[in-house]
């Protein structure tokens, strides 16, 4: 059966989207793609029916999917709509990420087909995974659209990625703020695209019950202006970068 594609993703800082458009380059058409970053695209669910298939992209926040996210996915629908899952991790581990969306999503009327795990560069810092994914990675995605190619055109079975259930613990955010130095020019941007519309119009004033420290803010101001200067936070994130550089991970498949 030919299926009709969609192909949604969130990506704060944008690694998960550069992985799963090179997917998508494989595949002969991809009939929509749904960015689900900016809050607004989330306001309503995605409704498939059985002649659909849904390629989803999500990064891992402590291991799991963002509970903001996760949360969201509650409302999607499917009609024994194959779903092939991919998550973005930053050299870390997924942990239990990959099991996460596919409970939530066949629990809704979805068969988790396919499955695979990429690196990114970490949102905490451009020296974790730095500049990931590269030519390699972005190979190997090519690569698993091919394989999907071969997987689609058979009967939609549900395979079984790793992880653990019960999941491990979700983030637990402590109040580390990003902040916003004299260098800042006013441009809005970094309020504009917040996914969480966190920052206020004057692009400073922020909520912290809303903000999930995603980086977008640091990463795209064009100036440097915003960071998270927390003396706790700056020696947690020395010692972790030290740690996670050790060794390279690589993408994995689950077909
Ligand atoms: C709050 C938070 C928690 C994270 N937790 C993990 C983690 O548990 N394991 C990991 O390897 N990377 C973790 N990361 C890094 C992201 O998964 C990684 O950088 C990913 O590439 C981000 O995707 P994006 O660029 O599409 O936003 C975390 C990032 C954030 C912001
Ligand atoms: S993106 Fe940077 S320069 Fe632009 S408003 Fe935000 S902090 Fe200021
Ligand atoms: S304010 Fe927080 S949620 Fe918004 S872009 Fe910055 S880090 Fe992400």
């Amino acid at each position: 059966m030919k299926r009709k594609i969609k192909l949604a993703f969130f990506s704060a800082a944008g690694t998960t989207k550069k992985v799963i458009l090179e997917l998508a380059r494989a595949l002969d058409l991809v009939d929509e793609i749904i960015d689900l970053t900016p809050k607004d695209n989330r306001n309503q669910p995605l409704i498939l029916d059985d002649k659909d298939l849904l390629i989803l992209g999500l990064p891992v926040y402590a291991g799991r999917l963002p509970s903001f996210l996760a949360d969201y996915l509650k409302s999607f629908r499917g009609d024994r709509t194959p779903l092939v899952s991919l998550v973005v991790y930053g050299n870390r581990a997924f942990d239990d990420a990959l099991v996460e969306l596919k409970d939530i999503l066949e629990e809704r009327g979805f068969i988790n087909i396919a499955a695979a795990a990429f690196i990114g560069e970490h949102s905490y810092t451009r020296d974790i995974a730095t500049s990931r994914p590269d030519k390699s990675d972005l190979d190997l995605a090519y690569e698993f659209g091919l394989k999907l190619k071969e997987v689609l055109i058979k009967e939609p079975t549900s395979i079984n990625p790793p992880g653990t259930r019960p999941y491990r613990p979700g983030m637990v955010y402590k109040d580390y703020k990003i902040e916003t130095s004299q260098a800042c020019i006013d441009c809005g941007l970094c309020s504009r695209d917040c996914p969480r519309q966190a920052l206020a119009a004057n692009n400073r004033d922020i909520d912290l019950g809303l903000c999930v420290l995603c980086s977008r803010c640091i990463k795209a101001c064009p100036v440097g202006a915003k960071a998270i200067l927390d003396e706790d936070f700056q020696s947690f994130l020395k010692d972790f970068t030290a740690k996670l550089n050790k060794t390279r991970l690589e993408p994995e498949f689950f077909l």
